[in-house]
């Protein structure tokens, strides 16, 4: 049975190509977009989510949510995603948002299906946390949280904390406590998913599809990062949709993990006690290593059977 999805993002490049993968994957049975400001301002991010919508002729609703954390000032990152936040890769208009706000979808679609939903964040965790703190009770409708969010080593947008995470550390603070199975897609992981100029060399050799192409186009705009010596730049998105298509592409390990929610230069870090030094439970699923190789070929498959 497809998994029952709600993908809440921030669109963004890579969340770009995480919509695309989710859209083209029959495995999901993705109920809502919900879309909140992070990578650029919601005024950005919500037409972005439905042109990339639109492109792939998904029968999706879209869903406007959070512009701004649950404390302190939004923030973008236009640096990595450009003013538009896509590049400036221009995309056909998309159709109007869902008239629902993000938190009421999501309360409605957990309170109205026949089996738990998992909730997908790529974004600032702002929308999800809404929701499950406005009603509480239905936290035991959630199958599963995955979250691209937090580093156990260094940071993206500070030296200690990745973008998500610093971006609303409030609001996953509140998802790491939910009592739900939490699975975290780090920059450690998203390290290993290196996107180069070959690997987009030979996904433009797959077939002329409009989204394909828009995907290449996407990714093209991407700084190749000094952290990696300028070789390519991680694509951390498609990571968290993946993890629900081929879980056996990841290893895992169970941890405690706490977000730092102090007005420091740490704010936003996410501390993951990956050997247990702590001694306290775990409530995360911290993914550690990916099989890039077939996790690329999927993604190409999946962009090349879009229109
Ligand atoms: C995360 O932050 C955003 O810039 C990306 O879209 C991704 O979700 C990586 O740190
Ligand atoms: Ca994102």
């Amino acid at each position: 049975m497809p998994i029952p999805l709600i993908l809440d993002c921030d669109p963004g490049t890579d969340d770009a190509l995480a919509l695309f993968l989710a859209f083209a994957s029959p495995e999901l049975d993705l109920r809502a977009i919900t879309v909140a400001g992070g990578n650029v301002g919601l005024p950005q991010t919500l037409p972005n989510a439905l042109a990339l919508t639109a492109l792939a002729r998904a029968r999706v609703p879209v869903h406007a949510g959070a512009d701004r954390p649950l404390l302190g000032d939004f923030r973008s990152a236009h640096d990595i995603h450009g003013a538009d936040g896509l590049g400036g890769i221009v995309l056909p208009a998309g159709g109007p948002a869902a008239p629902d706000l993000a938190v009421d979808a999501i309360r409605r679609i957990l309170r109205e299906s026949a089996d738990p939903v998992t909730l997908v964040g790529i974004g600032p965790a702002t929308n999800l946390a809404l929701a499950l703190m406005a009603e509480p009770s239905l936290r035991a409708r959630v199958a599963e949280i995955v979250l691209m969010t937090g580093a156990w080593g260094e940071g993206n947008i500070t030296p200690g904390a990745e973008f998500n995470a610093w971006s609303d550390p409030e609001a996953l603070a509140v998802l790491l406590r939910t009592g739900r199975p939490v699975t975290l897609v780090t920059l450690d992981l998203t390290a290993q998913a290196l996107v180069t100029p070959a690997h987009l060399a030979a996904w433009r050799t797959r077939g002329g599809g409009t989204c394909l192409r828009a995907a290449c186009d996407i990714q093209a705009t991407v700084p190749a990062s000094v952290r990696f010596d300028r070789q390519g730049a991680p694509l951390h998105d498609p990571c968290a949709v993946a993890w629900l298509l081929r879980p056996d592409l990841f290893g895992v390990q169970e941890c405690h993990v706490e977000v730092d929610l102090g007005p420091g230069p740490s704010r936003g870090r996410t501390v993951i006690d990956r050997w247990g030094r702590r001694g306290l439970p775990a409530n995360a699923r911290v993914l550690t290593t990916l099989d890039a190789d077939v996790f690329f070929t999927l993604l190409a498959d999946r962009l090349a059977s879009l229109p």
